[in-house]
């Protein structure tokens, strides 16, 4: 069984970019800049906008975080949203999801300039990815495209399950590993909460992502031998043993499952680290694009 490392892979990614962040920004070229916009105090989102200006730091790139409380209206936040699309010292911004509930998460893509769309959500990039043009990609679902790419691993007229059909990983994984690429050229299955027989359809898949937020759901027996799984899940389980008082699952139980696929992602370590190395290749692109 292949363990599909993201931390290594990301790290080897990293330095690559780190490589060209210095070898041109030198003398009057300024590093590339992201953004990161975080509203309220989930806790998630918040070791998730941490992780992502560290891994600017790691790079060479420079970084804002701009925090405000839950109680900001869309107007305040739309005037950010302008701010930052009309600073030119920013190559690119995410705006942390979920947003509270008062916001309206669509008016807010809307806003953002494509341009500095790091993200993939605004449906200018999100359109020109659906037609195989250029674009900026969803982070989790770039990220695991470049795992698979960097383990040469076979999706080429493959049949790949996709569980979970959100905006931000299950439908824009299923469009690109349905794509006429490498890695790509697969035979796409969605499947969700109101899927008939999953259980068989899993057990018929050569590639499962598993993308729908419950802990350890896929099971040892939905799972053919020899099939690659990528688990998109972070859970966090009562661990009363760990010093933290919980351990992060994924959507995969991982001991029973592991053992029989070719190749499958761990949680942590697998899919969370390519996610912000996708940020940050995306983020490169963005201000590699003004020079
Ligand atoms: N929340 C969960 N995943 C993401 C992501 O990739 N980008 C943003 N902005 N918010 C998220």
């Amino acid at each position: 069984m292949i363990l599909l490392d993201g931390n290594h892979t990301s790290s080897v990614i990293r330095k690559e970019i780190q490589v060209k962040v210095t070898q041109f920004c030198q003398n009057d070229v300024r590093s590339p800049h992201l953004a990161a916009v975080l509203i309220g105090d989930n806790p998630a989102s918040q070791t998730y906008v941490r992780n992502k200006i560290r891994a600017c730091e790691e790079v060479g790139y420079a970084s804002t975080l701009i925090r405000k409380p839950a109680t900001i209206t869309q107007e305040e936040l739309l005037y950010i949203i302008k701010s930052l699309n009309d600073d030119p010292q920013i190559d690119g911004y995410i705006v942390q999801l979920p947003l509270p509930r008062h916001i309206d998460e669509h008016a807010i893509n809307l806003a953002i300039n494509p341009e500095k769309d790091v993200d993939g959500f605004h449906p200018y990039n999100f359109g020109k990815m659906a037609l195989g043009l250029p674009s900026f990609h969803p982070a989790t679902p770039m990220g695991i495209m470049m795992l698979l790419d960097r383990y040469q691993i076979e999706t080429d007229g493959k049949h790949c399950v996709v569980l979970g059909r959100s905006n931000i990983v299950g439908t824009p994984i299923a469009l690109l590993m349905s794509k006429k690429t490498k890695p790509g050229n697969a035979t796409v299955t969605i499947a969700h909460s109101r899927t008939n027989q999953l259980k068989e359809i899993c057990q018929r898949a050569d590639i499962i992502i598993a993308a729908l937020g419950i802990p350890m759901f896929v099971k040892s027996d939905m799972v053919r031998e020899g099939a690659v799984v990528v688990d998109v899940g972070i859970n966090k389980m009562d661990d009363p043993g760990s010093a933290r008082g919980y351990r992060l699952v994924g959507d995969v139980d991982f001991p029973n499952v592991a053992p029989k696929t070719f190749a499958i992602t761990p949680v942590p370590g697998g899919v969370g680290p390519m996610t912000i190395t996708a940020l940050i290749e995306n983020t490169w692109k963005a201000f590699y694009k003004k020079w």
